[in-house]
């Protein structure tokens, strides 16, 4: 049986780094358990996946579970092991997203692609896919494995959506929209879900989760794609201005698109096809998406996902745990990295 009692409200939190200190225990367990299943008898598989372990990541998914699964009053170990499945799943979608993307860094050294090849790097994420899977079939679960399969279908169906639109200008809010709720938030969902899940919650507590998570991976998304206009490849740990070089748009130009200039059209539609971006073209798009509103209108949609995800807690008892997840989505929208 689960002990549904839950944490009473004796802490205040009053930044990111409270959210993250609350599960600091149940996140070093992570790190045990990700290293215990990077372990391998073949030597280059083992380098491998100790290299990904060592370049780390925020870790959000796995926190975001724990969280979940603290909240709704379940304290045993469960949640580490689903949270570093999670994990492991995310870094094999990345992986992989690599190879297509032709991303030469990654958490800020060399991708794995850049490092040992396109060949050995495919094989490379579908070991850490079934790792993750032979993981999850220890929790003997039909529930956990449907969902994990759900999942991990609708990753690969958006990195496909997305790969068919490359090159592309005629795309829509709701194209891209579309593609990132299969390419990231439904493994959010599915965090917060899985949270819920170990806790042995009601099915309408299990929805109200997967709604928070689903919003939340919205918010993350569209604040990742704002960061490649926004930020830098020394504080994101990848380069920047990269999503145009990689022939992929997102809100920020598709608002612009919106606008119907043919200065602007033109001038994207050369750039998608040639990947190659000047500091000249990289200055000039920048100063657009400033000047014409449309990385602020990006951000609004994101807090919009943000503040949708915390009304999904509200039916949820107040505790420590509680007001870190309401917490989580402000953190989201504001970060840097
Ligand atoms: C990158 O995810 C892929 C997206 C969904 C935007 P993260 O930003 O969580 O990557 P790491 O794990 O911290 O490197
Ligand atoms: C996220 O998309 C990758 C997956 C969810 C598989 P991106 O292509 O935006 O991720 P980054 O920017 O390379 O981390
Ligand atoms: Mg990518
Ligand atoms: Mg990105």
């Amino acid at each position: 049986m689960t002990d549904r009692t839950v944490q009473p409200l004796e802490v205040s939190l009053t930044g990111p780094q409270d959210i993250f200190r609350l599960i600091t225990p149940d996140l070093e367990k992570v790190e045990v358990e990700l290293l215990r299943l990077s372990a391998s008898s073949i030597s280059l598989v083992d380098h491998i996946s100790r290299y990904l372990h060592n370049s780390g990541g925020k870790r959000i998914r796995p926190a975001l579970l724990l969280l979940c699964a603290r909240m709704c009053g379940c304290h045993g170990d469960d949640p580490v092991r689903l949270g570093s499945v999670m994990e492991l799943i995310h870094t094999a979608t990345l992986v992989h997203d690599d190879i297509i993307d032709g991303a030469q860094v990654r958490r800020g050294r060399s991708s794995v692609n850049a490092k040992w090849g396109n060949e050995i790097t495919v094989l490379m994420g579908d070991w850490l896919y079934m790792t993750a899977f032979f993981m999850a079939l220890e929790e003997r679960s039909f529930q956990i494995l449907d969902l994990l399969i759900d999942i991990t279908r609708k990753m690969v169906e958006g990195e496909l959506v997305q790969l068919e639109r490359n090159g592309r200008t005629d795309i829509t809010e709701r194209d891209h929209l579309e593609m990132v709720e299969r390419k990231t938030a439904h493994l959010f969902a599915g965090c917060a879900r899985l949270g819920g899940m170990v806790a042995h919650v009601s099915p309408a507590e299990e929805e109200a989760l997967g709604n928070y998570g689903f919003n939340v991976g919205m918010a993350f998304q569209l604040i990742d794609d704002l960061l490649d206009f926004t930020s830098s490849e020394a504080v994101l740990g990848k380069p920047v201005i990269n999503d145009l070089k990689e022939g992929k748009l997102t809100l920020p130009l598709i608002y612009l698109l919106e606008r119907g200039d043919p200065r602007h059209t033109l001038k994207l539609e050369a750039l998608l096809k040639s990947s190659t971006v000047t500091d000249d073209d990289r200055d000039e798009i920048i100063g657009w998406v400033h000047d014409f509103g449309t990385l602020e209108r990006t951000s609004r949609k994101a807090i919009g996902y943000a503040e949708k995800a915390k009304r999904s807690l509200e039916g949820f008892r107040d505790s420590v745990y509680r007001q870190a997840l309401v917490q989580v989505p402000d953190f989201i929208v504001s970060r840097d990295r």
